[in-house]
């Protein structure tokens, strides 16, 4: 598994503005669909393309167009959802499936309780939506729920991760035989005893949604 940061000024800034406690969930909304535009243009680094040749006014010219099959989208419900329109900015054409996960607050452990997906993903490139990369549980769960079924090639875009989480990841995708790759704006100081991430940004899902 290879974690990517994506150090930049304004990924930065952003989400110096989503951490803040005091950003209402109008903006905080706004903000991760331009931070997550960002992530994906970093993380579609490597989407597959095919040699195409276009005609332009003046001459043939050499280029690329996204190849099939198309890149498959999974936002992780509830608050991967609001990652999406972000990441489709960027990939419009790409197909979206949908994963609904929830975390046990006692365990944290994740349990699928929704799944809308293509039965067979043989040969597909997944990009998986999850802003809180924490304990690692329920990414982990995604992350086998896809290549179980032939995904080849795993994107993970988080907004924020922490290090015990990443550490669990890897070794619960361990002898996978399926790249995968997270990219995450910041990799946070730790974990907190309830399973947040310290600093963190709370709970995405209720900020994202204006949940009290
Ligand atoms: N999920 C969240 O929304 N926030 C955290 O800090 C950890 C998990």
């Amino acid at each position: 598994m290879r974690t990517q940061v994506v150090d930049h000024p304004l990924v930065t800034h952003k989400l110096t503005t989503l951490r803040d406690e005091s950003t209402d969930s109008p903006t905080f909304r706004a903000l991760t669909e331009e931070l997550v535009a960002l992530l994906a243009y970093e993380a579609t680094r490597d989407v597959r393309v095919a040699p195409v040749q276009v005609q332009t006014p003046v001459a043939v010219a050499d280029g690329v167009r996204l190849a099939a099959p198309k890149p498959l989208v999974v936002p992780i419900l509830r608050a991967g959802l609001g990652m999406l329109d972000g990441f489709m900015r960027l990939l419009p054409t790409a197909e979206v499936g949908f994963l609904g996960m929830v975390r046990n607050e006692d365990t944290l452990e994740a349990s699928t309780y929704a799944e809308r997906l293509p039965e067979d993903l043989s040969g597909r490139q997944c990009y998986v939506l999850d802003p809180m990369l924490a304990t690692g549980g329920t990414l982990a769960a995604a992350i086998r729920f896809l290549t179980n079924r032939g995904a080849d090639h795993i994107t993970a875009i988080c907004l924020l991760a922490a290090p015990e989480g990443c550490e669990r990841l890897a070794a619960d995708l361990e002898g996978l035989d399926v790249p995968v790759t997270v990219v995450t704006a910041a990799m946070d100081e730790k974990l907190n005893e309830k399973g947040y991430i310290v600093p963190g940004l709370g709970d995405a899902g209720d900020r994202l949604y204006g949940v009290a």
